[in-house]
């Protein structure tokens, strides 16, 4: 009689799917530990040996000796967790500038992930309080996958996600989110989690790590994509947190979708040429997602209290991110997005890419589109100013690159800020050797755009992190609060304010 791991070693080998980095092994009898035990594990296993050290001594290993840059340079993983407290400050921290920022982001907690999206979930925490940074945590997010409870078998559930793309503050909970699952409710207080949220047992689909809130009506609106149909699911939660309205909408394949838009009225969906590949699954691939010109590109307008979608052809093109998305008079809606002309052509591993600005102008009635740049920078990460989600916006920010190589260990990077409304480019180059994550604006003002940018940027030299604060109206340079240990790049954050 073969165990269980013996079971699910042939199904992930010969028809089953191996999705998240062979994850599908841990919840087996004989899968090791989880919680607090891991550190210890790792050591024991001698894996910390071959993980990059968390920084502030030396130059981290730029390519691991299999060229998985997703595990080298600063995008290794850090092993242990800490709690820093009474951070050094370079410049003068707004005392206004006061709450917890939350960044999340993909760290293999065993050195090892077959993708850049795949490792487990960890949150960093820093604590600025009337001018002072308080404290730094980091902590893994306790996912049935890094406690070693996950459920097996060949086709994951949705309790079982990394939890490692973005986290979101809605109805008095702070949610982690790893799109391809349910989300983790995790306490801002000390990064420690609380378990998966499930909306009272009424969500039984994914949720996507980029739900918007709208401030206006207090909803949180979202969707979730799988691989099997229904193929994606349009949920609406109330502003007391309940799961309000649900509605399955269809699609020919389970495409990968990272993001969508709302307006004040509408739902924009992206249904885009990177298709799930059930063929690879069942083959083993670790990650079967491949770009499919022939699946096509079309952009889905549908009323947000529900109905029918209408679907506008586009030109082939890949979208991980929206900046905003705001109706227009004349019953047309307005949808900027950073756009990728294609992606992952030579394979899921290849991020070399043109990214742009650019702007779709949707006429639903009449399924009229019209689409071009707004401007001509390599960027991604774009950041607008939440208080305007679905509503007519002139600002927005992103991380940009000079050249096309946005994640190589050499690329130079700028911040950058758009004034959508005359055109113009604020571009603030970063030194040579410093690269930033995503730059989180939070409000300081009652316009768009008043407030700071904050981003974890990594500092080569000292192979060390700094939380950059810049002052957004301009990308003048406010403060530095000074690591002394790495954060590895990430994905997306959130800035918790204090209660008013
Ligand atoms: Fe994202």
């Amino acid at each position: 009689m073969r165990t269980r791991r013996e079971l699910l070693q042939h199904l992930a080998g010969a028809g089953g799917l191996a999705l998240f980095g062979g994850r599908l092994l841990a919840g087996c009898d004989d899968a090791s530990g989880g919680g607090d035990d891991a550190g210890r594990a790792l050591d024991a296993a001698g894996l910390l040996d071959a993980t990059p050290d968390a920084g502030g001594t030396a130059d981290a290993a730029l390519v691991d000796a299999d060229g998985r840059w997703w595990l080298s340079g600063n995008f290794a993983p850090v092993a242990d967790e800490v709690e820093l407290l009474d951070l050094e400050v370079e410049g003068a921290l707004p005392p206004a500038l006061t709450g917890t920022y939350l960044r999340n982001g993909s760290n293999p907690r065993d050195a090892d992930s077959a993708h850049w999206f795949l490792g487990d979930g960890m949150l960093h925490g820093l604590r600025l309080e009337g001018g002072r940074a308080r404290w730094y945590r980091n902590r893994y997010i306790r996912t049935s996958l890094f406690e070693g409870t996950a459920a097996g078998g060949p086709v994951p559930t949705i309790r079982d996600n990394a939890s490692n793309v973005s986290l979101v503050q809605h109805a008095g909970h702070v949610l982690t989110l790893g799109e391809v699952g349910l989300p983790y409710a995790v306490r801002p207080t000390d990064l420690s989690t609380v378990g998966v949220h499930d909306f009272g047992g009424a969500l039984s689909t994914a949720m996507t790590a980029h739900p918007k809130v709208d401030l206006v009506t207090g909803e949180l609106v979202f969707f979730g994509y799988w691989f099997l149909p229904p193929y994606l699911t349009y949920h609406v939660a109330d502003a007391t947190g309940a799961l309000a309205y649900s509605q399955v909408v269809e699609l020919p394949a389970s495409v990968m979708m990272h993001d969508f838009a709302i307006t004040a009225t509408q739902v924009i969906f992206l249904d885009l040429p990177i298709v799930f590949d059930l063929g690879r699954a069942t083959q083993g691939a670790t990650f079967p997602f491949r770009w499919d010109e022939a699946h096509g590109a079309r952009l889905g307008v549908m009323p947000r209290a529900g109905g029918a979608v209408r679907w506008v052809d586009i030109d082939l093109c890949y979208v991980f991110h929206v900046l905003n998305a705001y109706d227009q008079a004349d019953g047309t809606v307005v949808l900027d997005v950073v756009r990728h002309p294609q992606l992952w052509v030579d394979g899921p591993e290849d991020f070399v890419s043109s990214p742009r600005l650019w702007r779709y102008t949707v006429n639903p009635a009449t399924g009229a589109v019209r689409e071009g740049p707004l401007g001509e920078d390599p960027l991604e990460f774009p950041v607008g100013d939440r208080r305007f989600t679905g509503r007519p916006h002139r600002v927005g920010y992103a991380i940009g690159s000079v050249g096309d190589d946005f994640l190589g260990a050499d690329a130079r990077h700028r911040l950058l800020r758009y004034d959508l409304a005359t055109g113009e480019a604020t571009r603030r180059d970063l030194p040579a050797g410093v690269q930033s994550s995503e730059a989180l604006f939070v409000p300081g003002g009652e316009g768009e755009g008043e407030g700071w940018l904050l981003a974890w940027q990594y500092d080569r030299a000292r192979n060390a992190s700094d939380l950059a604060v810049y002052d957004a109206t301009d990308l003048q340079a406010v403060a530095r609060v000074k690591l002394p240990r790495r954060v590895p790049f990430g994905f997306h954050g959130a800035f918790l304010p204090d209660p008013s």
